[in-house]
């Protein structure tokens, strides 16, 4: 039987302004659980924290760029500061650079993107589990993407990058398995967020229609699907889940 798992439990989302992140939040505040947020843009992210304690959250927000490693050792020293201690710990945000062909890829599309996505979970990570080696046990999941699965026709860097992080997942769940630390991935196909709406604008009208036409379910994701598959795999009731990267993806993966 599931239970509210999540109801006190401490959370820390990175990216958590935008998108999956800011849905997320949103979520497991309604739930009873408190929260660790970080994102880059501070801005957005002061707005998502004050909407969640108007509604009676317990909420620690700081500005965090994730490819600092500073940042992210102090977003997760400040919330166990904070809250005594660190539960699940969700690393998610990331960037994905404009689309362009495999030979008009440059070192610096490579370098931003592993900087964000690659390293920025790299350092979630070990801070998280540093934290949860001391208290006996946690859970981290990754945000990585199709992506990180299989190829991604013009966005070699964001490929490249998102593969890493499930190499990185399931290195750390394979260490730290005896550590009651479980670690997993998910792997979301496009979903409607700023990320892809704004994010792909430039493609014209007709391209989201196209790249859903890939997946069986003919549509893309909606972001609180992707959500509900979030807070399925890192809930404590899925207790025997370590080191997989888990499709969201409308049967893509299937076909
Ligand atoms: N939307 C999709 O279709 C899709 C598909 C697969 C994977 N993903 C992944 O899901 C995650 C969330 O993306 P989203 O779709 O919600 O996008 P989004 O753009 O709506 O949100 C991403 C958030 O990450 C933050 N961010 C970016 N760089 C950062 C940095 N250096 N440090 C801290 N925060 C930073 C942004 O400010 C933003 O708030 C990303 O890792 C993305 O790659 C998204």
């Amino acid at each position: 039987m599931q239970t509210n798992g999540f109801k006190n439990r401490v959370i820390m989302i990175t990216g958590a302004a935008s998108g999956f992140g800011k849905l997320l939040a949103g979520q497991l505040a309604d739930l009873g659980a408190r929260l660790i947020l970080g994102d880059l843009n501070q801005v957005a992210l002061t707005e998502v924290a004050a909407a969640l304690q108007a509604k009676g959250a317990d909420v620690l927000a700081l500005p965090c760029d994730v490819t600092c490693e500073t940042d992210v050792r102090t977003l997760v020293e400040a919330g166990v500061s904070r809250f005594g201690q660190l539960d699940i710990g969700v690393n998610n945000a990331g960037i994905s650079s404009a689309m362009k062909s495999f030979l008009d890829t440059e070192e610096n599309d490579l370098d931003i993107n592993f900087a964000v996505n690659a390293k920025g979970v790299f350092f979630g990570m070990k801070y998280q589990i540093r934290q949860m080696l001391k208290q006996g046990g946690g859970c981290v999941l990754n945000v990585s993407s199709m992506a990180g699965l299989g190829g991604a026709p013009r966005l070699a860097a964001y490929c490249a990058s998102k593969h890493a992080v499930i190499g990185l997942t399931k290195t750390a769940a394979i260490e730290f398995a005896r550590k009651n630390i479980r670690v997993n991935a998910i792997c979301p196909f496009y979903s409607l967020t700023p990320m892809v709406v704004d994010g792909l604008a430039g493609e014209g009208p007709e391209f989201l229609q196209l790249l859903a036409s890939g997946a069986p379910m003919k549509r893309l994701g909606q972001p609180e699907e992707i959500v509900s598959a979030m807070l399925m795999l890192c809930s404590p009731d899925n207790s025997y889940m370590t080191g997989q990267a888990i499709a969201i993806d409308g049967g893509l993966s299937a076909s």
